[in-house]
């Protein structure tokens, strides 16, 4: 059962966390890629680190929603395991792929700094893991610490191929907020009873769009405590809490396709950090966290009377033409003097589609910059690109409508290649992709208007040539085209300031002046409002090749992707190193 021998290796990387560590040390970690149903398995003691709740049980059959279906997991668990390291540390995980598909895992939002071979997007950064191979990613992280994620990055397969990412500050550096007692991580998800490559490929024949899930999750458990038909385990997770403590929540959105409300009934959260980055601290009742996203919350369990009190993850959807999942997952916060049959407190959810909710959350979004953490906001520019991102459609004889959606950036879908673009870029191998990719709309219309009468895009392997060191600020302008949509788009290899933000069309002449230049808040993932902008800076001082898509996976299916090639700098320790020996080939 080689499969399955991991626990006792993850109980020994989580003791060497413990303060004997000394800083920028090697830690390794195994995840086997299997369906889990393989293993003998054993519920999970959560004892991967002293002061962090247990986050997840394995379980022989994921029975959901009262009904099961084996799921591709990694080491039998789902949300997979937390991978934990500290801010310096180099980590090395070995992925075995144990299933009958091609599998291969990034760890989103980890700058890999000259390490762009083992960023992990199937076709971009490598070819896929193919079954019974194995492939170790190698990275060190490099001015980072917070939470982030990691996730399959080919097909659908980071439905249930997921887990956290917890990097703690460097050994004897404090958190620049008042340390917490204890620590949780909370995994949001979304479920479907059917096989999710099923899902979309039933989508792609229809040219239609895919079936919605048929609920979200926290910690792996549809449902929760007010459902009727949950998880084998009823109530959903719990979190106990000690009165008088306080706590941090690691939220992580892994779901496929829905921006996220989250809520604590009865208690306040204050916003710490996001996407692995700290920002000024701010209290707030509601958290909005898109696909791709990771918020960190200190909240205070100080309620005098004690009890229980519901968790929600609900959707923000402001677009009234798209389907969405309105099935809330629950989770329970539970005082340790309360008995688990107290009554449950339960708090409003914000409706669905507001805007006001979350427009007022993210203003509230600033990075800490302090005299430790500065923001180093890219000024001035060198490279000011334009992006429309938004839908389109091509013909398709056998589709239902005689066409098909599709999406795309500034009017390129994009094609996947069948060679890793990684490889053909370092050596030099032609045919593969172009660098031609428009840095501005091909034609200007009225964007978030109803858009031109002929919503056909072009399809193409075209990427975008940035010098090293560039200073690049991108505006990312939603369209109309058949219907205006939120679109949270991830840049792989770099953190970025979203300086920038509106609805309807960008202004070059207005809106620059309105820019916060001073303290942006600074991540990886950020969502294009329905019908609006978001204007984003970056320093492309990491060369590679390197992967920018929505965050929704049926988005990034349609082609709303392309790529950035970073060139190699002059100066020393400025070039992308040769690929690793085992890097698999396609
Ligand atoms: Cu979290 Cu390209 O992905």
């Amino acid at each position: 059962m080689e499969a399955c021998s991991w626990h006792v290796r993850v109980l020994v990387v989580a003791l060497c966390l413990l303060p004997l560590a000394s800083e920028g040390r090697t830690r390794h970690y195994k995840f086997n890629v299997s369906m889990a149903s393989a293993c003998k398995l054993s519920i999970y003691t959560g004892m991967e680190m002293k002061k962090i709740l247990p986050v997840q049980v394995m379980e022989k059959n994921y029975t959901r929603l009262c009904s099961t279906k084996s799921i591709v997991t990694v080491n039998g668990k789902f949300p997979g395991p937390t991978l934990y390291a500290r801010e310096g540390d180099n980590v090395l995980v070995k992925v075995v792929n144990h299933v009958d598909r091609n599998v291969t895992i990034h760890w989103h939002g980890v700058r890999q700094l000259l390490t762009a071979w083992h960023d992990g997007p199937a076709y971009i950064t490598q070819c896929p893991i193919r079954p019974g191979g194995s492939f170790v990613y190698n990275f060190t992280i490099t001015g980072q610490r917070g939470t982030l994620l990691w996730h399959a990055h080919i097909l659908w397969l980071r439905a249930t191929v997921h887990g956290a990412i917890v990097i703690l500050p460097e050994l004897g550096v404090p958190y620049p907020f008042p340390a917490p007692d204890e620590e949780s991580i909370l995994v949001l998800a979304e479920w479907w009873k059917s096989d999710t490559e099923a899902v979309i490929n039933e989508a792609l024949k229809s040219g239609q769009g895919p079936n919605v899930s048929d609920s979200h999750t926290i910690n792996g458990y549809a449902g929760g405590p007010v459902s009727a038909c949950s998880s084998s385990r009823k109530d959903g997770f719990t979190l106990v809490v000690e009165q008088g403590k306080t706590y941090l929540l690691r939220l992580v959105n892994a779901a496929l396709n829905e921006n996220l409300f989250f809520k604590v009934a009865g208690h306040r959260l204050t916003v710490v950090e996001v996407d692995a980055t700290y920002v000024k601290p701010f209290a707030t009742d509601t958290i909005l966290i898109t696909p791709g996203q990771t918020t960190n919350v200190l909240f205070s369990a100080d309620q005098g009377r004690g009890g229980r009190y519901l968790v929600t993850a609900s959707p923000f959807s402001d677009s009234p033409l798209v389907a969405v999942d309105n099935r809330t997952a629950t989770a329970t916060l539970q005082y340790s003097n309360s008995a688990s049959t107290a009554s449950l407190t339960a708090a409003a959810l914000p409706p669905q589609n507001s805007t006001t909710t979350a427009s007022g959350f993210l203003d509230a979004l600033r990075s800490l910059n302090s005299r430790a953490y500065p923001a180093r906001v890219p000024a001035p520019v060198d490279r000011s690109l334009m992006f429309t991102v938004g839908l389109g459609t091509n013909l398709c004889a056998s589709c239902v409508n005689g066409s098909r959606l599709v999406a795309g950036l500034n009017n390129v879908t994009f094609t996947m290649p069948t060679t890793a673009l990684l490889q053909a870029h370092y050596f030099n191998v032609s045919g593969v992709f172009t660098d031609d990719f428009p840095g501005h709309p091909p034609v200007a219309f009225n964007y978030t208007g109803s858009g031109p009468n002929n919503t056909q895009t072009m399809n193409g392997t075209r990427l975008y040539r940035l010098p090293y060191n560039a200073s690049v600020q991108l505006v990312l302008q939603d369209t109309g085209i058949i219907g205006t949509e939120s679109h949270p788009v991830h840049l792989h290899g770099h953190n970025f300031f979203v300086v920038g933000r509106g609805t309807g069309n960008y202004d070059t002449t207005a809106s620059p002046p309105k820019f916060n230049l001073v303290d942006p808040v600074e991540r990886n993932t950020m969502a294009v409002p329905a019908g609006g902008w978001i204007a984003i800076r970056f320093i492309a001082n990491n060369p590679g090749v390197w992967f920018l898509h929505c965050h929704f996976e049926v988005h990034t299916t349609w082609g709303l992707k392309m790529a950035f090639v970073v060139d190699d700098g002059d100066g020393p320790n400025e070039s992308l190193p040769p690929p690793p020996k085992d890097l698999p080939s396609c």
